[in-house]
């Protein structure tokens, strides 16, 4: 079976949509489980937004598109029905650009959760250990980052104290302490993560935040990957090579797992930047895919 990651999305929810339903067409093969690694931009409304959030959202259109999933409208409420009959629904843990208090008001007490009324999206709540195409994932979001936000601390407890090696896959939102540097050179990444892993074992680890692909990185007998923002920002004031004035989706911001071979894998073809714009047409992509997957069973 095949489980896709995705990076970052930020709001660009029909971007993460469409680059879903691209793979499917170029690789001829469904997916049967999707994973997004936090910072889904899951804000039920423009005023619920972070500050961070909204400035970028302001530049960037496109990532006002949650919004627009949340009450969809005709032509959008079809393709998104459209697309989940061609898509499993993507299930996300917390990044740190989340309305925290509305998505725990969804759960009511239940782990996983969907958030949009066509089911596309699903919260999972932190800690949570569930069966994913066959494989145990564990779920963790948040970040460690002293004086500003940490790892819930109950769900953290809790992986802790799951059996070393049950779990297949781990998926967080921050990374490892030491997988990268900042921009002043100090290491990134969360040293209770690296502790989870270390007690957890499991046979990979993927995760989000730092908008950058990097892996694989071996720790023990755990792969992990990270993974890149699904869509760059029209103009990145650090990385000038990296402004993205049409929108399209970033290679590196999309993983594949083959449960068989156990061989995790990058997207990094040209096909991923036909999935741009600033309103990304998901009805065209749905009436595509659609129309190869019938041409493909004839
Ligand atoms: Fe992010």
């Amino acid at each position: 079976m095949r489980i896709a990651f995705v990076g970052d999305v930020h709001g660009c929810v029909l971007h993460a949509l469409g680059a879903l339903l691209a793979w499917q067409d170029n690789c001829g093969q469904r997916l049967d489980a999707v994973i997004q690694v936090g910072d889904m931009g899951a804000f039920p409304s423009l005023e619920r937004m972070d500050q961070p959030s909204r400035r970028f959202a302001a530049e960037n259109p496109a990532q006002h598109d949650l919004f627009r999933m949340l009450a969809p409208t005709g032509e959008l409420e079809s393709a998104i029905r459209r697309a989940m009959t061609l898509l499993p629904p993507v299930l996300f843990v917390s990044g740190n650009h989340e309305d925290f208090e509305w998505l725990a008001g969804l759960h009511g007490g239940a782990g996983v959760v969907p958030i949009d009324p066509g089911g596309a999206f699903h919260h999972v709540a932190c800690g949570q250990v569930i069966t994913v195409a066959g494989q145990r994932v564990a779920f963790l979001g948040r970040i460690e980052k002293p004086g500003k936000m940490d790892l819930d601390a109950a769900a953290y407890a809790r992986l802790m104290d799951v059996e070393p090696g049950s779990v297949d896959v781990l998926v967080t939102h921050d990374g490892p302490y030491g997988m990268g540097r900042d921009w002043l050179g100090e290491p990134v990444g969360s040293p209770k993560l690296s502790r989870l892993i270390a007690r957890l074992r499991p046979r990979l680890h993927v995760s989000g935040h730092y908008h950058h692909a990097n892996g694989p990185r071996h720790y023990g007998p755990t792969v992990s990957f990270a993974l890149a923002q699904l869509v760059y920002s029209k103009v990145n004031r650090h990385r000038p090579d990296q402004d993205n004035p049409q929108q399209r989706v970033t290679p590196g911001s999309i993983g594949v797992l083959d449960t068989e071979t156990f061989l995790f894998e990058y997207v990094n073809d040209d096909w991923l930047a036909g999935v741009c714009g600033d309103e990304f047409d998901l009805a065209g992509a749905t009436a595509r895919s659609a129309r190869d997957y019938r041409e493909s069973r004839l």
